[in-house]
C-alpha cells in the first residue's frame, strides 16, 4: 500500500502495536480462564485487531461479527443503534468480548452494550485497540484498553478515511491536507 504523502507521522507502530496486544491478550486469557467466549468482532475496523488478538490469546474462542453504527446521544436507551449485521446464535448465558477498533464519543459501544445486555449474556467484556477518552459523550469504558490517545485523525489496521488507509500495518496519523482539500 503506498500511501507517501498522505501520512502525517506514525503514532504506533507495528511492534507497538503486536507487543501491547501480548500483554492484553495474557490478560484476557487470565479472566477468561476455563471459558469459551464469543468474540463479536464490530466492522468493519476492527477486522484486523480482532485478527491479531484472538491469535495471541491462549483461551479458545468462537467469532462473530456485527456491523453498527450510531446516530446520536445514546444514554437514554438502546433506541439510537443502527445494526446493519446482526449475530444469529443466541447469546443467552454466554460469555461474551466485543472486538472493538476505537471508542471515539462511545455512542457506538454504549448503545451496543446495553442492546446486547437485553440478550442476557453471562458476561459482557469490551476489548478495544484505542481508546479517545478526551471525546467521550456516552458513559462507557473499555475492560481492557491497548492504548489511550489524544484527540488526533487515526488512521491504518484497520481504522478508515473514506474507506481508504484501513490495509497500513500501523496506526497514523493522517495529514490535513488530505481531508482538507
Ligand atoms: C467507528 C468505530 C466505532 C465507532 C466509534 O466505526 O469502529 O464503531 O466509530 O465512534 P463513537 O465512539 O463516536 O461511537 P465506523 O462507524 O467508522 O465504522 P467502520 O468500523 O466500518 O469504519
Amino acid at each position: 500500500m503506498e500511501y507517501s504523502g498522505e501520512i502525517e507521522r506514525v503514532l504506533i507502530d507495528e511492534k507497538q502495536i503486536a507487543q501491547r496486544i501480548g500483554e492484553v491478550a495474557k490478560q484476557i486469557d487470565a479472566d477468561c480462564a476455563g471459558k469459551m467466549p464469543i468474540v463479536i468482532c464490530i466492522l468493519k475496523g476492527s477486522l484486523v485487531f480482532c485478527a491479531d488478538l484472538i491469535r495471541a490469546m491462549k483461551t479458545p474462542v468462537t467469532l462473530e461479527f456485527m456491523k453498527v453504527s450510531s446516530y446520536g446521544a445514546s444514554t437514554t436507551s438502546s433506541g439510537k443503534l443502527s445494526v446493519s449485521l446482526d449475530i444469529l446464535s443466541n447469546i443467552e448465558g454466554k460469555d461474551i468480548l466485543i472486538v472493538e477498533d476505537i471508542i471515539d464519543s462511545g455512542h457506538t459501544m454504549y448503545a451496543l452494550k446495553e442492546m446486547l445486555k437485553t440478550r442476557r449474556p453471562a458476561s459482557l467484556r469490551i476489548v478495544t485497540l484505542l481508546d479517545k477518552p478526551a471525546r467521550r459523550v456516552s458513559p462507557v469504558t473499555a475492560d481492557y484498553t491497548c492504548f489511550e490517545i489524544e484527540d488526533e485523525f487515526v488512521i491504518g489496521y484497520g481504522l478508515d478515511y473514506a474507506e481508504r488507509y484501513r490495509d497500513l500495518p500501523y496506526v497514523g496519523i493522517l495529514s490535513r491536507s488530505v481531508y482538507e482539500n
